[in-house]
């Protein structure tokens, strides 16, 4: 009979050997991460971590995200909005994957797993919004690779920080629309018929386009808006307008990207009603 530890240790040299086959045949294993029989808890190495790096205060990334940073030994960043402060957290190699086709961030990830290294790819604010972790994770899974994945704190948030609001406010808004404008991956978009609906619009990828977004919004010219330039950065910049004017200030202010637009009258709340929530009057709560 073959004792638990010596089939641990076959079994994983059985499953590097075929870890080794699927990365030169370019076959498909549909396994899940396996447990360690071992220890019962620890998983062997064919998993890599998704983590949200947050808006960019290098104090916004979860606990769980920092650890990861801690103990990776290869993290793969998505571009400038990460902010360097936060890859202090890591001894592990960074490498910048603005430029990188999907095919070459595989390659360094299934590489770096195979050589037995911990590989975090870390994303801006969460890894759910705009992101490309879908596709990401189905190649990985092709090389028996998977992904966790830990949430981040999005930029839309620290952008409520920034501006002292609420995207949701009763009599106000009850709903947040998230967007972006039609662009080289996006052939056409919603924002003028969302912009019809009376709710909290935030925009993202749009700076560039402002010009063009404020004259396709069909809400009133009135309409208060908002951009918030690099939300919980040392640099942050707010800049307030109406859906009139807000191009030109944000023209002026030379804000081209890594912005975000908000429209709706929460950037500016009046007449909004108090929550149920501290009155007498409190119901039961969904
Ligand atoms: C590719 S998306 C990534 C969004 C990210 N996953 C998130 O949850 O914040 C990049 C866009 O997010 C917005 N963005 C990211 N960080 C920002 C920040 N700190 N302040 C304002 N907007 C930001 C900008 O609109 C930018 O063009």
């Amino acid at each position: 009979m073959i004792s638990p530890e010596k089939k641990s240790k076959s079994e994983k040299n059985k499953n590097e050997k075929n870890m080794q086959n699927v990365i030169n045949t370019k076959s498909q294993p549909k396994s899940q991460p396996k447990k360690d029989k071992k220890t019962g808890s620890k998983k062997v190495n064919n998993e890599i971590y998704i983590v949200g790096a947050g808006p960019g205060d290098e104090k916004l990334i979860t606990v769980k995200g920092r650890e990861l940073l801690k103990k990776a030994d290869l993290v793969i960043y998505a571009g400038s909005l990460v902010n360097p402060k936060v890859l202090e957290y890591t001894k592990g190699e960074c490498v910048d994957s603005y430029g990188l086709t999907l095919d070459e961030t595989t390659k360094l990830t299934v590489d770096a797993v195979n050589a037995g290294k911990r590989v975090v790819r870390l994303h801006s604010g969460d890894p759910a919004l705009y992101g490309s972790i879908v596709e990401q994770t189905e190649e990985l899974k092709k090389y028996g690779i998977f992904a966790k994945r830990v949430p981040g704190v999005s930029s839309v948030f620290a952008v409520a920080a920034a501006l002292e609001t609420q995207f949701t406010l009763n009599n106000v808004s009850d709903s947040l629309i998230i967007t972006r404008p039609a662009g080289t991956t996006l052939e056409s978009d919603q924002i003028a018929e969302f912009s019809e609906m009376g709710v909290t619009m935030a925009i993202f990828l749009g700076t560039q386009k402002i010009e063009e977004i404020m004259n396709k919004v069909r809400c009133p010219k009135t309409t208060p808006v908002a951009v918030v330039f690099h939300a919980s950065w040392e640099d942050e910049e707010v800049i307030r307008g109406t859906v009139a004017d807000i191009a030109k200030k944000v023209k002026d202010a030379g804000i081209k990207r890594s912005a975000m637009i908000i429209i709706g009258d929460v950037v500016d709340p009046k007449n909004y009603a108090k929550s149920y929530l501290y009155g007498v009057k409190q119901g039961p709560l969904d």
